[in-house]
């Protein structure tokens, strides 16, 4: 693993998810957090993509202490309280006619647990209870629960749980990755075309065998189709997150893919976790992306609540709402905490501000600057870096850098990175410089080993001098990370 950066000033007692302490923040104000030894840090990633109106907005701290003076807890079972309400209404209100209801979660992958139920639960309540497979794609998150991490494919992240995953149920086709995988003899339609192809290829395979072997020991009923498809391509795919850096579909994609779902009565489902709830400066990612299509359910979280509260959600088509409302009427799944009252009523207040406050405007100028920063300096001839940008790409207040050590060529150095990888010693190397970004290995083939990207994905009201800030330390960190790998 990379080195570790700057060590907490006392010992821990938790069980931290990097090999070394992270330090410790004691304050944070927008997109500026103060740590414990004295330092001032920008953060440039919001977490993970979550802190979309950075910390601290007046509206938001408001929002929560009106609500613990009013109602702190009720439990779902029993009661609902008015913010969840009112945040649901909102939710569907504001989906573009897509989505008829909603349930409230914890967290992304409660939200994408959820979702692999709920898709359970429509087929089970209106009879087709052979649907019992899904597909998900290479190179994909949906979270770090046994489910999730079935249904994606992150190979670091499955490695030590491999034995413990579903294989029978969880199917994968290739990811939607054109600057990658396309081949160079193909357009970008014959590229679609192919994945089309080959989704309704392992639909026709799982066909059959899923169902004989379903029906004949479970239902003794004759099979309808038994594919049912999960695709997590708008944030989980169709723009894909941390696994490959903010990788948006080929023009045409969704709507190949919905049309095998359509074809074959499945559903299809996007995980918006990440790019959902105005990352790439639409409300939902499909509305930059989603080639016109709309999911039969999708899950969001992240800039949902901003960081300041836990909480996701799932969201419900007609057609589930339908299936599910006509039977049993009500969902055979839940946790302890959803639709928490201050969860409900700080994510409103999240999503009140950025409303009013016309942020994803905001977001929309700011990344295109951050973009437009980030290719001329890495790009340009003067810059070490140059040789090793593969590609910068992004949309909204969205963005990645993917550098390429690995593809020999005349004009690149040798390089040794020592046993790290560029991209976590990136990583290490932005918050030695009092930056926060995120930094990755392993997007660039399927197997998870080559590949190095930078993830930037700052709160949607980051201003122009913060950006320039952000360039700035990110800049100065890749080059320093680089003159000590030259060989
Ligand atoms: C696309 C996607 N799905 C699901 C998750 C899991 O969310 P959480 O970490 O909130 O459980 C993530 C987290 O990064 C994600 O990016």
């Amino acid at each position: 693993m990379s080195p570790a950066p700057t060590q907490t000033s006392s010992k821990t007692s938790i069980l931290h998810r990097t090999p070394w302490s992270p330090p410790v923040a004691v304050s944070a104000e927008g997109v500026y957090i103060d740590l414990e030894d004295g330092r001032r840090i920008i953060d440039a990633v919001g977490g993970a993509a979550v802190a979309c109106i950075g910390n601290g907005h007046p509206v938001v701290k408001k929002a929560i202490k009106d609500q613990v003076d009013t109602v702190a807890y009720v439990y779902n079972m029993q009661l609902s309280n008015q913010p969840a309400e009112e945040l649901a209404r909102y939710l569907v209100n504001t989906g573009k006619g897509a989505f008829e209801l909603c349930s409230f979660v914890s967290g992304g992958s409660e939200a994408m647990e959820t979702v692999i139920k709920l898709a359970r639960q429509y087929f089970y309540e209106i009879g087709q209870t052979q649907r019992i497979n899904f597909i998900g794609r290479e190179l994909s998150f949906h979270g770090n629960t046994l489910a999730t991490l079935s249904l994606a494919y992150h190979p670091a992240r499955r490695a030590p749980y491999i034995d413990l995953l579903n294989t029978e149920r969880f199917h994968h086709v290739s990811p939607a990755y054109a600057k990658r995988f396309q081949r160079p003899d193909e357009t970008e339609e014959q590229y679609v075309e192919r994945l089309r192809k080959q989704l309704e290829d392992k639909f026709l395979e799982l066909g059959p065998d899923t169902v004989i072997g379903c029906e004949s020991r479970y239902f003794r009923r004759p099979p309808i189709i038994d594919a049912m498809v999960m695709i997590f391509v708008v944030v989980a795919e169709t723009v894909v997150g941390a696994t490959t850096g903010v990788v948006p579909p080929p023009k045409g994609y969704f709507k190949a893919m919905k049309s095998v779902c359509d074809k074959y009565g499945a559903l299809f489902i996007l995980d918006e976790v990440m790019s959902g709830m105005g990352r790439l400066g639409t409300l939902h990612a499909w509305e930059t992306y989603g080639d016109g299509v709309t999911p039969d359910l999708q899950a969001v979280a992240k800039g949902l609540g901003g960081g300041y509260v836990s909480i996701g959600a799932v969201l419900m088509s007609k057609r589930v709402a339908d299936g599910i409302r006509d039977q049993a009427g009500f969902m055979k799944h839940g946790h302890t905490y959803q639709a928490h009252p201050i969860a409900c009523a700080a994510s409103l207040a999240v999503q009140n501000v950025v409303t009013s406050e016309n942020l994803l405007e905001n977001a929309r100028t700011q990344g295109a600057y951050l973009s437009s920063l980030l290719s001329s300096r890495l790009r340009s001839p003067t810059s070490p870096l140059a040789p090793f940008v593969f590609d910068v790409r992004g949309s909204g207040a969205w963005w990645a850098v993917e550098f390429d050590f690995d593809t020999p060529s005349p004009d690149k150095p040798s390089v040794d990175f020592k046993g790290g990888n560029f991209g976590t010693l990136v990583q290490a190397k932005c918050l030695d410089n009092g930056l926060v970004i995120m930094g990755f290995h392993g997007g660039a083939n399927v197997e998870g080993t080559k590949g190095d990207h930078t993830m930037f994905s700052p709160a949607y009201n980051v201003t122009k001098e913060q950006v320039e800030e952000i360039v700035d330390r990110f800049v100065k960190s890749a080059e320093e990370v680089l003159s000590k790998a030259l060989v």
